[in-house]
């Protein structure tokens, strides 16, 4: 289903542009962000997909992804660098993709959606998820121990590994 929706979304473009967004973009979307853009380097192909993540929650703007996160995901071989900013309305322009991370980020998104075209946009990351089919949302690890960022690790590599060859394919 959503491999026949980005068909439809990106259909005829020589750039895609994704936006990964969760709530304070500090843990979810900046991970989904590293993993993807080493997803993309490690393809050889690099160029033809931009990546950007950001939050519905602006209180941690200007910070680099929680120290957890970036020690989780440095082991894994992912760097995250990006620095939180939140999501703006021309986010809705800029983008193709704009990828929520559970159905809050979903609803709110699609609700600031300014237009049908830009509602189209929004997706959800548990629809691209294969492994996990006790989750319809990829959880919060922000009040959890080691076990729920590792989750999310692995929640994330599968559903962007399942993007990207969604986006190759079109
Ligand atoms: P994220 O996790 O949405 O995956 O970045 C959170 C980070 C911070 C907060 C909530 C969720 N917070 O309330 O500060």
């Amino acid at each position: 289903m959503e491999d026949e929706k980005i068909e439809v979304l990106l259909k005829g473009k020589e750039k895609i542009r994704i936006l990964f967004v969760c709530l304070g973009n500090i843990c979810r979307s900046p991970a989904a962000h590293g993993i993807m853009e080493k997803l993309i380097a490690e393809s050889g192909k690099t160029g033809d997909i931009e990546i950007d993540s950001a939050g519905l929650y602006s209180g941690h703007a200007g910070e680099l992804p929680d120290h957890r996160m970036r020690i989780h995901a440095r082991r894994r071989g992912y760097e995250l660098t990006h620095r939180s900013r939140p999501v703006k309305m021309s986010d809705f322009d800029d983008f193709d993709l704009i990828v929520g991370m559970d159905n809050s980020n979903y609803d709110r998104l699609r609700g600031f959606a300014p237009t049908v075209e830009a509602k189209d946009k929004v997706v959800r990351m548990i629809d691209f998820v294969n492994g996990f089919p006790q989750y319809d949302y990829v959880p919060d690890p922000y009040y959890e121990g080691s076990e729920g960022f590792e989750l999310v690790l692995d929640m994330l590599e599968d559903g962007c590994g399942n993007m990207l060859r969604a986006l190759r394919k079109g």
